[in-house]
């Protein structure tokens, strides 16, 4: 009988772990943590969505199974959004499914879309479900860069050169977990255009659609391209947007061999999400959309508030566009000790958590993320304490008022 399970042998250690670990003792042992090392959201979502479950909930014909591709109005309301907001037009019954969290949706997807051995090409550092959900798979993943840029461009076709066997799939994710990147519409177009050439399937993750800081400038859909539908599809969820990251509801819009692939496979896998969190996600995309830019305003003074207390202690961050994170660099005195042992450090000695870069890949190495998931008040206290850790570590060097130069 083997223990030795083959899927299990291609899953790491988990990274976090060890920091986890050490603040689950620190806490223990009664120390105040400011945990900033996750991407849970720390607000209620909005009241009326609340009101709506509970009143579903009271129905008597809302307890059995569901429909595991997602209620018609559920899926028309993800339609609607997508019109809305990024002016995609979208056919609810073929080209838009629910999903328990985009997690789910993305794991789910990969397995659906892979045969062993296929080359997925996959940004490193990401959020870990990017690449393991294809591992899982049993597929081969080729590392590219995580910027959108050149680097990434020149990268994807120095890798349908030399993988084999040829690549089969992309992901992509902006904005990003964990390095905050944002993408515009023109990089969009090269990536598609990359595509179509070369027949590769694209997988993009817009879970911060809402998350940014840039009024002007809303992040983009893939599928706002011109023909991104014929290699694309994208996940949303209504974990950040509305602070629902427990009900599990998340969707996959776009390309319908994709959508097919991912109801067929699901269709086999489970029974929907519970219908009153599907009925109070409708009222959640179809009603007052405050809530949203509210959630936004007080990302964005967070996101302030941290930025300039780091920069305060003389830790030099680039201001993040969009998503929950700082992406940040170890500061040079402690550059040498790694992401692990410096989010450990920093852990003991300034009672902060944050997620060591490693976790998030090989090329996370060298930073650490940084969540927005506290209060202003809470993160003011962090970053004097880190700035007490700094200065105790002769560390805090000068720094320019990027935060300034940024919102200007
Ligand atoms: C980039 C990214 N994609 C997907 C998810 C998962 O979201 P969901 O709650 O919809 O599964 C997260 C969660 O942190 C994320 O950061």
């Amino acid at each position: 009988m083997t223990e030795e399970f083959h899927r299990i042998r291609r899953l790491p250690p988990y990274v976090f772990a060890e920091v986890n670990k050490a603040k689950a003792a620190a806490r223990a042992a009664g120390d105040d943590i400011i945990d900033l090392g996750m991407g849970n959201p720390d607000s209620a979502p909005p009241a009326h969505v609340v009101q709506k479950l509970i009143e579903t909930v009271g129905n008597p014909r809302a307890h059995g199974y569901s429909v595991s591709r997602g209620i018609p109005g559920l899926r028309k309301a993800m339609a609607n959004y997508y019109e809305r907001r990024f002016n995609v037009s979208l056919d609810p019954e073929t080209e838009v499914i629910a999903t328990l969290g985009s997690k789910e949706g993305l794991a789910n997807l990969s397995a659906a879309i892979t045969s062993p051995g296929d080359t997925i090409l996959v940004p490193n550092p990401s959020y870990p479900i990017h690449q393991f959900g294809f591992i899982i798979a049993g597929a081969s993943v080729r590392s590219i860069p995580a910027t959108p840029d050149e680097d990434m461009l020149r990268a994807l076709d120095r890798a349908v050169r030399h993988s084999v066997p040829k690549p089969t799939a992309l992901i992509v994710n902006f904005p990003s977990n964990p390095t905050a990147f944002v993408a515009n519409l023109d990089f969009y177009k090269e990536l598609v255009a990359f595509a179509r050439r070369e027949n590769i399937w694209i997988l993009s993750d817009l879970a911060y659609a809402e998350i940014y800081f840039n009024e002007n400038e809303p992040p983009p859909s893939i599928l706002a391209v011109p023909g991104a539908k014929d290699v694309a599809v994208e996940f949303t969820s209504m974990s950040k947007t509305y602070s629902m990251a427990g009900w599990r509801m998340g969707f996959a819009v776009g390309n319908p061999k994709l959508i097919q692939a991912l109801t067929r496979i699901k269709s086999y896998l489970d029974y929907g999400a519970f219908t009153p969190i599907q009925v109070a996600s409708v009222a959640a995309l179809n009603g007052p959309q405050d809530y949203v830019s509210e959630i936004r305003a007080m990302y964005k003074d967070r996101r302030d508030v941290l930025l300039r207390g780091l920069q305060t202690a003389g830790w030099d961050v680039p201001v993040p566009a969009g998503s929950m994170f700082a992406w940040a660099p170890i500061p040079p005195a402690f550059a040498e000790m790694g992401s692990v042992a410096f989010s450990k450090l920093l852990l003991k000695e300034a009672g902060v958590a944050v997620a060591p870069g490693l976790g998030f890949g090989e090329y996370g190495e060298g930073f650490v993320r940084i969540g927005l998931v506290e209060n202003t008040q809470r993160l003011r206290q962090a970053t004097r304490a880190i700035k007490s850790f700094m200065t105790r570590h002769g560390a805090g060097a000068g720094t320019a008022d990027l935060l300034g130069a940024a919102s200007s």
